[in-house]
């Protein structure tokens, strides 16, 4: 079967709690419930993971470099602004990768205006809030 393959990084776990004004009241496991609804409906898997660790995102990026992954969404948190190896774990493996921030990384302190990953990425969905997951999850299918 097709899968997806969702992987969000540090702090993410605590959505819903953490700096509501800026992430909202919205937690990491609502976010899964809508796309495995999202899963069912155009029939594929997915596998929805979060942790606080690089190793462990790298080890998961590796994993997804498999003939039945159609596309990684990964929203790698503050490691977006300085993982050189996150990056080069993405730009290693063969699915599409899109990258995916809750908040205007832009429109916030200058540390998180630059993405070392996003030029490995095949595109950047930011400043949507929670809805940036849904748009990225649906690009697959167009
Ligand atoms: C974030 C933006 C990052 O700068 C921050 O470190 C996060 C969340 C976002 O989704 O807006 O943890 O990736």
């Amino acid at each position: 079967m097709k899968r997806i393959v969702v992987l969000n990084g540090p702090n993410l776990n605590l959505l819903g709690s953490r700096e509501v004004s800026v992430y909202g009241s919205t937690t990491l496991k609502d976010i899964e419930n809508s796309l495995r609804d999202l899963a069912d409906t155009n029939g594929v898997e997915l596998d929805f993971w979060q942790s606080n660790h690089e190793g462990q995102i790298i080890d998961w990026l590796h994993d997804s470099n498999s003939e039945e992954t159609i596309g990684v969404i990964i929203n790698p948190g503050a490691f977006t602004h300085y993982s050189y190896a996150i990056r080069d774990a993405v730009a290693a493996i063969r699915p599409p990768v899109i990258e995916v921030h809750i908040s205007n990384v832009h429109a916030r302190e200058s540390f998180r205006h630059h993405s070392v990953i996003a030029p490995v990425c095949e595109g950047q969905i930011l400043g949507l809030g929670v809805k940036g997951y849904k748009l990225a999850f649906q690009s697959f299918f167009l």
